[in-house]
């Protein structure tokens, strides 16, 4: 596969090795190490990234797909490099199913505008849960405002699951057509059961929708293994740029949905009375598409594989493992969710303190956390908490530095006392 390169062969996954690949990781906050843990929100980079960006800009930079001259031609062939690479880690049976958009929620809100409106029938209804990211809950919000389209709302579970009792019945009546729930919760650190989704959506007639987002970071993603239709992610969490995220969807699903955005690169042919869309994927990517941006999102996945999904998992299980053990030694502490199969996001509200106030405190050693609501307001309601501090690992976490975010937990409480 085209941009793959080899695997490290170092055997142990090597976490001090692997931080020096991240420049930032060196820094100092007010005279202290970094401690990053808000990777969910937004990954560092490595080296590998920012200097084929740069080197993109410096060298090799052109508007793509739209010139004769040998810089653009060269633009177009990095720029579709890097769909073949996505291609091969998603594992997607045909590079064409691969859609650059600017992000995540770009790509979402493509599949409400474009299967929402042009492809679901009327009658049918979209299937969503409690534990949904903003971005997927509110464009579909939006559908049901201007379409009517039903939304319908799987619930979560006391543990921080989907309660599957509950899919199975909203799907019940066959008049769902697609469900599009998360493979990890931003908040929970829940994976769903993907593969198990599809089968249910499947034999009731809905196609799935994964939101990846989080997902795509910390496991091997295979597309075709899960079953589902449309799977999307972002480059800036996979260690890769902003400005560029994923959709993909099977050949015929793309090729049944009319085109969302309209403008230059989507058009086989324009007059002045209309216009014919260009095949897929140019038919989704109108405008000048974020060509620097694939080719970061290139190296960042040529970087996590050269590393191995495998090995990354591996890593943060690890991390996963001693972070519960940790976590909930910390007197005071309460952890919203407590999923069996999980991934390296916590969210916590350490008794009444509010949670910019323990975010800012764990700032002043070093500490990066986010706070809020984490652009999931229903699912804090569900859980009945104002508020919590969120806690996310990347490859690059270290175990010390889990036990120091508890250390300072533990200190905090006494602070807030
Ligand atoms: N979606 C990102 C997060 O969960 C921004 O923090």
């Amino acid at each position: 596969m085209d941009g793959v390169v080899a695997p490290r062969g170092q055997g142990a996954f090597d976490v001090a090795r692997i931080r020096q690949d991240f420049p930032i990781l060196s820094e100092k906050v007010r005279g202290k190490d970094l401690v990053f843990l808000d990777s969910g929100a937004s990954a560092q980079k490595p080296r590998a990234v920012i200097q084929a960006m740069t080197r993109m800009m410096e060298k090799a930079y052109a508007n793509v797909h739209r010139g004769a001259y040998h810089l653009s031609e060269s633009a177009t062939e990095a720029y579709e490099g890097a769909r073949r690479a996505v291609a091969g880690f998603l594992n997607a049976a045909d590079e064409r199913e691969i859609v650059f958009t600017g992000s995540s929620t770009a790509a979402i809100n493509l599949v409400a505008h474009s299967y929402g409106r042009g492809v679901l029938k009327a009658g049918q209804a979209v299937l969503i849960s409690e534990m949904e990211h903003h971005a997927n809950l509110v464009p579909w919000q939006m559908l049901k405002a201007a379409h009517g389209t039903e939304l319908r709302v799987a619930r979560v579970t006391d543990a921080g699951e989907l309660d599957l009792e509950d899919v199975a019945a909203k799907l019940a009546d066959g008049k769902v057509g697609l469900m599009a729930v998360t493979h990890m919760s931003n908040v929970l650190g829940t994976v769903t059961p993907a593969a198990r989704l599809a089968e249910m959506a499947h034999a009731h007639g809905a196609k799935l929708l994964l939101d990846g987002s989080q997902a795509a970071v910390h496991r091997r993603v295979d597309v075709q293994a899960l079953g589902c239709d449309f799977y999307v992610f972002t480059g800036h969490k996979l260690y890769g740029p902003t400005g560029i995220g994923v959709l993909w969807a099977r050949m015929e699903l793309l090729e049944a949905m009319p085109p969302f955005l309209g403008g230059g690169d989507m058009i086989s042919e324009v007059t002045l009375e209309g216009f014919l869309p260009a095949p897929v994927p140019a038919k989704f990517e109108a405008g000048t598409p974020p060509i620097i941006e694939a080719v970061g999102l290139h190296a960042a996945i040529d970087y996590v594989q050269g590393i191995g999904m495998e090995a990354i998992e591996a890593h943060e299980r690890h991390l996963v493992d001693r972070a519960m053990t940790r976590l909930s030694a910390v007197e005071g502490l309460t952890l919203i969710g407590h999923a069996q199969d999980r991934g390296g996001v916590f969210a916590f509200a350490l008794d009444n303190a509010h949670a910019h106030d323990l975010a800012t405190l764990l700032d002043r050693v070093g500490i990066a956390v986010r706070s809020g609501r984490h652009c999931a307001e229903p699912l804090h309601a569900r859980f009945n908490v104002e508020s919590t501090c969120r806690a996310s690992f990347g490859l690059y976490t270290t175990e010390g530095e889990v036990d120091y975010l508890a250390e300072a937990l533990g200190k905090a409480r006494e602070f807030f006392r």
